[in-house]
């Protein structure tokens, strides 16, 4: 893989963004300076993975957005329909077979000003395209991932997929710097509330699948709605509920779900071992089951084998 984190220092070869419009070689896209996503966060996304050059749960990602939008009063920049075709095309020629294509509306650029202009602007579109190192993906698969729990400090309405990201980056950051995968955000009642960039879950003795109920509190996880709705499928029991750190650190297993990988194992929380301390069955098939679901509702291959 290239070292992306040096960009822009050494711009990724070949890559190409979409930008109101138009497709240009990623170095070169940007957007205006009054931008309000730059300036406020006043903006939107979403991510969608590719799967050997399949879109995801497309359909689910764009209700999303369209959800996001209306709740911070804006409207689609371009149809639906539209947003397919440019899907297909940045994968296309960004040449993603396995990846994630990033997409941002923001309100458009205006003179700064906190209230929300009352002029209609052209929201700004972005699209970038990011190949996904498998190797590491299949790896955390494997031998499962560290978990810290830390207070949730995000705003008031995490089911809206804002940008406003700030709390959930220093959050992941303080658990990298512990050797951690992901943070588990604790809310003021001293329950989890999700991950800084995924769902948590937990299985209990009996081999229930506990995960948080939607509410103002928790991103509506794509990925989490398919889990639910292949596992109920599968009879397997599943209960939406609050659980506490202390739960969580007893659990039988513990996973994460998310666009960038489908049911995790959690292998340790706080430095305590979840189970045997090794990726548990069920989780294992939770992603087997997520992983069937997926490919029978695939669309065909947006690029050519
Ligand atoms: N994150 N919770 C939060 C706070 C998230 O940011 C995400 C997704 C999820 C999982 O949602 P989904 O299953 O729809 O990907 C839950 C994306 C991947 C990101 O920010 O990169």
């Amino acid at each position: 893989m290239p070292d992306e984190t040096r960009w822009p220092t050494t711009p990724p070869q070949g890559r190409i963004a979409y930008v109101n419009g138009r497709y240009l070689p990623h170095a070169q896209a940007g957007v205006h300076i009054e931008d309000r996503g730059l300036q406020f966060g006043d903006s939107i996304y979403e991510v969608v993975a590719v799967v050997s050059g399949t879109l995801r749960d497309e359909d689910e990602h764009l209700d999303r957005l369209e959800r996001s939008l209306r709740e911070i009063r804006l409207t689609m920049p371009v149809s639906r329909a539209a947003l397919k075709l440019i899907f297909r095309q940045i994968a296309r020629r960004n040449r993603l077979h396995n990846g994630l294509i990033y997409l941002q509306v923001t309100r458009g650029a205006f003179r700064r000003d906190h209230p929300i202009p009352a002029t209609k602007a052209k929201p700004t579109l972005i699209l970038t395209a990011r190949k996904i190192d498998t190797a590491s993906a299949a790896r955390n698969k494997a031998n499962g991932i560290a978990i810290v729990t830390t207070a949730d400090e995000r705003w008031a309405r995490c089911d809206i997929k804002t940008t406003q990201l700030l709390a959930n980056l220093l959050a992941k950051t303080d658990a990298r710097k512990q050797g951690a995968y992901e943070a588990w955000l604790i809310d003021r009642e001293g329950f989890i509330t999700e991950g800084s960039s995924t769902n948590a879950w937990i299985v209990t003795g009996e081999g229930e699948l506990i995960t948080r109920a939607l509410s103002h509190a928790v991103l509506p996880g794509v990925t989490r709605r398919v889990i639910l709705e292949a596992a109920a499928a599968h009879q397997l029991k599943i209960v939406e509920r609050s659980f506490t750190p202390d739960e969580a650190r007893t659990a039988r297993e513990a996973f994460i779900s998310s666009a960038t990988g489908a049911a995790v194992p959690v292998i340790a929380i706080d430095g305590v071992p979840i189970g045997n301390g090794a990726p548990g069955p069920i989780t294992l098939n939770v992603h087997q089951i997520y992983e069937d679901w997926a490919k029978t509702h695939a669309e065909k291959p947006v690029l050519r084998a």
